[in-house]
């Protein structure tokens, strides 16, 4: 017998009776973005190579052990996009976005990363991400941080942390990069090997390390927060101000460094305690050298991107939303007249009635057995087709979820009748 094809290890099949769950949770998310003022924009899946490599930094886990990286058929090197920043400038130069102007975007899809499957860490998973871009002040940054806060408080999650860290100008992080490396090198004998070996391409992410042996070595390291340049910190200074206004608590972590290379001054994290290993369920910050690095003119830039698997975790203890998803109607329809008759009324009514919910009976069957899977589906109401229906121009109606009497109409009054019972939106001829 032949194997069965199975999905790709840590890629997962959103099947139906999950996809609800996705479908509120996007739902609410687009409508506090589009409150703030932001637009939708859709970028390619894969983009080349060297977008990445550039952006998001050669000496990174992403760059050097991560991504999907392939020759395609004329030998271009291609990646499948690890994130969306990087997609998101890329699109906004080629488009002439950024000329005088000041952008709010957001994007939301699949981004592919070759990690270590686990719970909440997947190889497939899905973000939605804002970025804005052309203003340089903590207030776009305190924006970002409130509306982050204002999707959990419409998701009804309690419980997650902001953590908030400055990561200064490129300059001063130069001088803190030089500093850091005398550190370690004074304490080489303490370093493990991944640590000496980012000792000479990446000191800073030696930072990140979650070795438990490195601990004591990186508790005594110089912060970066205590040698900022004097904008970055005037910047900063602000920005916590401006948080204490909106009632935004943080915690200040100054070993939050981010794992992409792109950022300067602000980065900040939302973390839970509830999801393990796997507790960053959105993250983002500053770039105001991006831009530039991938060819415009100097544009600041600030963005987030948040897991939508571990905010989906986070919720799955909680009330599931009702079933949006299940039909109103189900149309039996007994015999092959019944089944033409049924093609041309099931057509005619979602003429009628736009938002209904309406599911045909397929593959024909016996009524008693068409009337189960009617049942099965979760209808409201099962719609009876058969011999003398279609022969008197009627149509049986028979309530699923009450206990009511089966009931006969002229066929040519089903929409009032459903308008009727339908809610406003569903029942509607617009
Ligand atoms: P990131 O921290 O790499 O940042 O990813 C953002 C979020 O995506 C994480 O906090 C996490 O919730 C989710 N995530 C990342 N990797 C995985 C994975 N393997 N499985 C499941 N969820 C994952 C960025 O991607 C930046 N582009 C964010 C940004 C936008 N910064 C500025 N603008």
């Amino acid at each position: 017998m032949a194997k069965n094809l199975q999905a790709i290890r840590g890629m997962n099949d959103i099947l139906p009776d999950a996809s609800p769950r996705w479908a509120a949770l996007e739902a609410a998310v687009r409508e506090v973005l589009g409150s703030y003022g932001y637009a939708e924009i859709r970028f390619p899946i894969v983009e080349s190579t060297e977008l990445f490599r550039r952006s998001i930094g050669e000496v990174t886990d992403i760059v050097e052990k991560e991504m999907y990286t392939f020759a395609d058929r004329n030998g271009d090197s291609l990646t499948l996009r690890p994130e969306g920043t990087a997609c998101c400038v890329r699109a906004c130069l080629e488009h002439g976005l950024l000329h005088n102007q000041q952008q709010r975007l957001w994007y939301a899809g699949p981004m592919f990363r070759h990690e270590r499957p686990q719970k909440g860490r997947y190889r497939q998973f899905h973000q939605i991400g804002a970025e804005a871009f052309g203003i340089d002040g903590p207030d776009i940054d305190a924006e970002m941080i409130c509306m982050t806060a204002r999707f959990w408080q419409r998701l009804g999650l309690g419980d997650v942390r902001l953590q908030l860290n400055s990561l200064g100008s490129a300059a001063a992080r130069a001088a803190y990069r030089e500093r850091l490396v005398a550190y370690f090198e004074a304490h080489a004998d303490a370093l493990d090997e991944d640590s000496r070996r980012r000792l000479a391409s990446n000191p800073l992410r030696i930072l990140d390390s979650k070795n438990p042996a490195m601990a004591p070595l990186l508790a005594e390291a110089p912060l970066l927060i205590e040698h900022l340049d004097a904008a970055s910190q005037v910047h900063f200074e602000r920005l916590r101000e401006l948080l204490d206004a909106a009632g935004i608590a943080y915690e200040l972590n100054p070993r939050l460094v981010r794992g992409l290379d792109y950022y300067s001054r602000t980065v900040f994290e939302w973390v839970t305690d509830r999801l393990g290993a796997q507790g960053t369920v959105c993250a983002g910050g500053r770039y105001d050298g991006l831009v530039e690095l991938l060819g415009g003119r100097p544009t600041p830039g600030v963005g987030f991107a948040m897991g939508i698997e571990r905010l989906l975790g986070l919720l799955e203890a909680d009330a599931e939303p009702a079933a949006a998803g299940a039909p109103q109607a189900y149309l039996v329809t007994v015999g092959a007249a019944a089944e033409l008759a049924g093609l041309v009324l099931a057509e005619s009514l979602r003429d009628a009635l736009p938002g209904l919910r309406l599911q045909v009976n397929g593959g024909g069957g016996q009524f008693k057995n068409q009337l189960k899977r009617a049942d099965r589906c979760g209808a409201t109401w099962a719609l009876i087709l058969g011999d003398q229906e279609v022969a008197d121009g009627s149509i049986g109606v028979k309530a699923l979820r009450e206990d009511e009497e089966q009931i006969r109409l002229p066929r040519a009054h089903l929409t009032e009748w459903l308008r009727a019972r339908l809610p406003a939106r569903s029942g509607s001829t617009a």
